[in-house]
């Protein structure tokens, strides 16, 4: 059914780069394959699965942190940034998979936390010991707000920590240590204490270590929370209203742009390598500017789309969303970002499942998986996959909190518990239920056998119990699998650059079911329409018209258009007009 007439179609006026035209399929080290029985993944695990991302046809793997670490949040606790976490393999395993990875004409891209590190790691074990050693002013310390009685506070009696901050975690974002008498910042766990980007010591040591993995041949860089490296000297408290009390003053903060700016001229601007920023609560303007001719970084995710389900009091509350509200957020971010470029994804690690979400888990399943991908992969920027989305893997049940394996739901369900006097665990599960990242972070689901062919181990996780009937090897047998569909949806966005360049421009934007756009480079012309809902839906979409060819739908047997468009319950159709 796929027409390939554009696989000439590309256009010498528009900025090529080999990131743009890319598909990035990311891997969760710890859950994707298990291939020494401990229950966790490892390396050698990831190679032995190459040839489901050669079958998907993606051209770049992102791999979770899988450096030497506590793992106190799952590898983004670095304790040694020039090693590899021994539960994961040695840096000859890694070596063998970046090899194997070009060998297949895939890039490796990695993932970096510096906003922050371990708290052992050997910098900051150094700058607790010894405040005026060459490490001491590597970390964000102070003595704390003297105040007579601090009933509160994390450190003594009479020594408040400096502001209002919290972390993202739950609670101050200030520990006190002992060893050294002070407060240090964290934003994210205790153990994860941020490094202080002011002292140019430290931003020395990232270019260095950026650099040194540059050299070993990877492709480029995730940058983990990376607009929140700059923190304002003064540390004024937070407005204590705001979902995250702070994040004024640290997301984007003052020097944020210049510190990515030098990492840029000094280092990254030598390799042709990507670098994506995740950055929270980011404007549409500021990540023009990081992103940008001008800017230090190639792409940005954003999350606004991802927050329309957040309740009132933010992100522990359950909200609903609505298709002109998604329609809204996207297109605006489509059509605001001008030069800049953005990350495209419905789901990563630290999100739930998008078909549980934004779709129908159970009777559509497989058509509001297909219809989400079609979205995804037919939208401006850089798509990025995650593991299992192809599957169209669900959220998996979670009995009770000690089924639990993520910091962040841990620390703030318990707190939420705590503060309104909740005791029963079933009054919070459909939160969890809904919002845990530990959702994204069950084992992929190669085949139905007891551990879904994940480890002959006990699994760190249970596997979802929906892997009788969501894996990988039933999918691949079959031609209209989500899988199936995932992999021409990747072959119809390698040869049809209107797809990855073309302006997009919204059509129906008030519909209540309908999300239809528009992708126009040159004379290439695209009608995107998708019908978001579990009924049947009829409707005018202009362009849509007997001259118009089927590119791919996830429906068999599609009339030609001739009046009104006739669309079943997640229907999704891309034509060329
Ligand atoms: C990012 C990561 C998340 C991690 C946090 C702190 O948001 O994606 O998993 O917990 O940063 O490093």
């Amino acid at each position: 059914m796929t027409d390939t007439t554009g696989a000439d179609r590309w256009p010498a006026d528009v900025d090529r780069a080999w990131w743009r035209e890319a598909v990035v399929y990311q891997i969760y080290p710890w859950s994707f394959n298990d291939s020494d029985g401990d229950g966790v993944g490892d390396l050698a695990g990831i190679l032995e699965r190459l040839d489901h991302l050669e079958y998907l046809g993606v051209d770049v793997v992102w791999l979770n942190p899988v450096y030497e670490s506590p793992q106190v949040d799952n590898g983004y606790d670095i304790s040694n940034y020039r090693a590899i976490h021994e539960q994961f393999g040695t840096m000859a395993d890694w070596e063998r998979l970046l090899a194997a990875l070009h060998e297949r004409d895939m890039r490796l891209v990695m993932d970096l936390a510096v906003n922050h590190t371990s708290d052992e790691h050997e910098w900051f074990q150094a700058s607790r010991r010894a405040p005026d050693g060459e490490y001491g002013d590597y970390y964000i310390w102070h003595p704390g707000r003297e105040t007579v009685d601090a009933v509160d506070s994390p450190g003594p009696p009479d020594r408040a920590p400096p502001n209002n901050w919290e972390s993202h975690f739950g609670g101050s974002a200030w520990a006190f240590d002992d060893e050294r008498g002070e407060y240090y910042l964290h934003l994210y766990h205790d153990r994860q204490p941020d490094l202080n980007w002011a002292n140019p010591a430290v931003r020395t040591e990232i270019g260095d270590l950026m650099e040194w993995w540059l050299e070993k041949g990877i492709d480029g860089f995730r940058l983990d929370v990376i607009n929140l490296i700059s923190k304002p000297a003064t540390l004024p408290d937070g407005d204590p209203s705001a979902d995250w009390v702070g994040s004024e003053h640290f997301v984007d903060g003052p020097h944020a742009l210049a510190y990515l700016q030098e990492l840029d001229d000094r280092v990254l601007s030598r390799y042709d390598a990507m670098t994506v920023g995740e950055l929270p609560e980011v404007s549409i303007q500021q990540a023009r500017a990081y992103t940008g001719p001008d800017g230090p970084l190639d792409m940005a995710f954003s999350f606004d789309h991802v927050q329309l389900d957040f309740g009132e009091e933010g992100r522990w509350t359950v909200g609903d969303w609505t298709l002109p509200e998604l329609k809204a957020v996207i297109s605006g971010w489509q059509t605001g970002l001008g030069d800049g470029w953005s990350a495209l994804f419905f789901e990563n690690h630290d999100q739930p499942r998008v078909v549980s979400r934004f779709g129908d888990d159970e009777q559509f399943r497989r058509e509001s998986a297909t219809l989400i991908g079609t979205l995804l992969l037919s939208l401006r920027g850089t798509p990025f996959v995650y593991q299992g989305q192809p599957l169209g893997m669900t959220n998996p049940p979670f009995e009770s909190l000690d089924a639990l394996q993520d910091v962040d739901t841990i620390r703030n369900v318990r707190m939420l518990m705590d503060e309104r006097g909740i005791e029963d665990y079933a009054e919070v599960r459909e939160l969890v239920e809904h919002r845990t990242r530990d959702n994204a972070r069950t084992p992929m689901q190669w085949d139905a056998t007891p551990n879904a062919g994940f480890t002959d181990g006990d699994p760190w996780m249970p596997v979802n119990p929906d892997h009788h009937e969501v894996n990988a090897a039933d999918a691949r047998a079959r031609p209209n699998s989500v899988l199936s569909y995932y992999r021409r949806l990747i072959e119809l966005r390698h040869e049809t650059p209107a797809l990855v360049y073309g302006e997009y421009e919204l059509l129906l934007p008030a519909h209540e079911s309908v999300f239809a756009y528009r992708r126009t480079l040159e004379d290439d012309r695209l009608l995107v329409v998708l019908n978001f809902d579990d009924g049947y839906t009829s409707v005018d979409v202009p362009g849509a018209d007997p001259t118009a060819t089927l590119l791919l739908a996830n429906y068999d047997d599609v009339a030609t258009p001739a009046g009104p468009l006739d669309l079943r319950p997640y229907e999704a159709r891309v034509y060329r007009l």
